[in-house]
Order: structure tokens, then C-alpha cells, then sequence
């Protein structure tokens, strides 16, 4: 049974002159412990796609399934979205989010805290993450200070600290030069392959293309292959 699965999903912008249709009838089903990459032109609808799966912004009509569990459905969130995306989901968009008044090791470890881990344990986990992927040294380094690059991946690693279950991450190497793209690359495979976890991943680098299970192409709101 797949970890996440999309249907007929919709999205509407706006209205009348102004309306924007940026999802029509989009389908997709990612099984747990598959990588799959979501490409297309800007604008086609790869960010809306993911905000409406992780119910950020909730798609118009449609139907979004996480587990065993409908969380949209007609028109209607089913769920309580915060925890769901708190507990089950890990996400990662093109604006890193990341709280300005906490040290990187503290934005990664928070994600845990919220969970009812302990803050030492919570640190522990957040300061081998962060070394794994290079950045130990920057660990209590303000984000305003840090490098886009350095940004991306401390929100990269707030993303899956939890070992979520579902993770969206919206061009997760685009700041990032090739070796450090590839260290992220590896470790959303490795949650993928070892942890179970359904990754989808918005890309538009060929060079990242290999290590996926399979593409979704979008065109105009569509999702093109099938
Ligand atoms: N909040 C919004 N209000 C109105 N229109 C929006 C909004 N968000 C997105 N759109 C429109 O919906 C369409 C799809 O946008 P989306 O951000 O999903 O594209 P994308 O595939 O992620 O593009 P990119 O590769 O540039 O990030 C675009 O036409 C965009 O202008
Ligand atoms: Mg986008």
C-alpha cells in the first residue's frame, strides 16, 4: 500500500479573470521506501502539488491519503494537519523556514522536542545529523549568518530528523554545489531504503536523475505520464 497517495487533485487560485488552475485531476501514489522525482517547467504546479499533499494549502478538490489514513477528501481536511505533518511528514520547500532566533543544532532539534524527546537527546541527534552532512561547525551559528547552501541543508535536516514517514522536499540541492547535492541526495535515499520512507523530490537537475525509482513529469498542472 503506498505511503502517500494524491487523486484527482485540483487547485484552484483566485477567481473569475483572475483564476489560476495550477493542479487538474494530478494523480500520484509514492510506495514506502521509493525516491521518486516530480519535474516540469515553473509554474506547472510542483510546489502546489506538494503544499496540497502536505496540506499546507489544502488542494481545491481531490482526494490525499497518508498510511492507512484519509486526510482529504470531497473538499474537506479529515485531519488535524499539524500533527500530521509534525509526527508523520517531513518537508523541505524552496524558502528554508528556519526560526531566526535559534542556532541551527536548536531548529533541528526542536522538531524532536515538540515530539516528547528529551533536549539531550534531542541535541545529540541533531548535532550527528548535522555533521553527517558537513556542517558540525556550524552548529550554533545563527541561520542569518549561514550560507544559502548551509541554510538549505540545516532545513534538509529539520526535514527528517523524525524519520517521517513521507517526505516532500522542494529542490532540496539547488543552493548546493555537486558533491554537497549528492550528500543530500544519499541521505533522502537512505530514508528511503533503510528507514521506509516515501520520498518525493521537485528537481531539475539531470545530474541527480539516476537515483530515482521513477519520474513524474508535469505540464500545466497535469501530470503527463502515466
Ligand atoms: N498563492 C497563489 N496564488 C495565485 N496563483 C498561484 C499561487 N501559488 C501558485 N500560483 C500559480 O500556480 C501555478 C503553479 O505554481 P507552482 O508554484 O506550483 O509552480 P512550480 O512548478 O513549483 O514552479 P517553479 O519551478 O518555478 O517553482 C503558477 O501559475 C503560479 O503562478
Ligand atoms: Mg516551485
Amino acid at each position: 500500500m503506498p505511503a502517500v497517495v494524491g487523486e484527482k487533485l485540483s487547485k484552484i487560485f483566485g477567481q473569475g479573470d483572475g483564476q489560476v488552475v495550477a493542479l487538474k485531476d494530478a494523480d500520484v501514489a509514492v510506495e514506502a521506501g521509493e525516491i521518486v522525482a516530480l519535474m516540469g517547467p515553473s509554474g506547472s504546479g510542483k510546489t502546489t502539488l506538494l503544499r496540497a499533499l502536505s496540506l499546507i494549502d489544502p488542494p481545491t478538490t481531490g482526494y490525499v491519503a497518508i498510511g492507512n489514513d484519509v486526510v482529504f477528501e470531497g473538499a474537506r481536511v479529515l485531519t488535524d494537519d499539524r500533527q500530521l505533518r509534525r509526527k508523520r511528514m517531513g518537508i523541505i520547500f524552496q524558502a528554508y523556514n528556519l526560526i531566526p532566533f535559534l542556532t541551527s543544532v536548536e531548529n533541528i532539534a526542536l522538531v524532536l522536542t515538540l515530539n516528547g524527546i528529551s533536549r539531550r537527546e534531542a541535541m545529540a541527534r541533531a548535532n550527528k545529523l548535522l555533521s553527517r552532512l558537513e556542517l558540525g561547525h556550524r552548529a550554533e551559528t545563527y541561520p542569518a549568518t549561514l550560507s544559502g547552501g548551509e541554510q538549505q541543508r540545516v532545513a534538509v535536516a529539520r526535514a527528517v530528523i523524525n524519520d517521517p514517514a513521507v517526505i516532500l522536499a522542494d529542490e532540496p540541492t539547488a543552493a548546493l554545489d555537486t558533491e554537497r547535492g549528492k550528500a543530500v541526495m544519499d541521505l533522502l535515499r537512505q530514508l528511503g531504503r533503510v528507514q521506509g520512507a516515501a520520498v518525493i523530490v521537485v528537481t531539475h537537475d539531470e545530474r541527480m536523475i539516476e537515483g530515482f525509482d521513477r519520474v513524474y513529469h508535469m505540464t500545466d498542472g497535469r501530470i503527463t505520464n502515466h
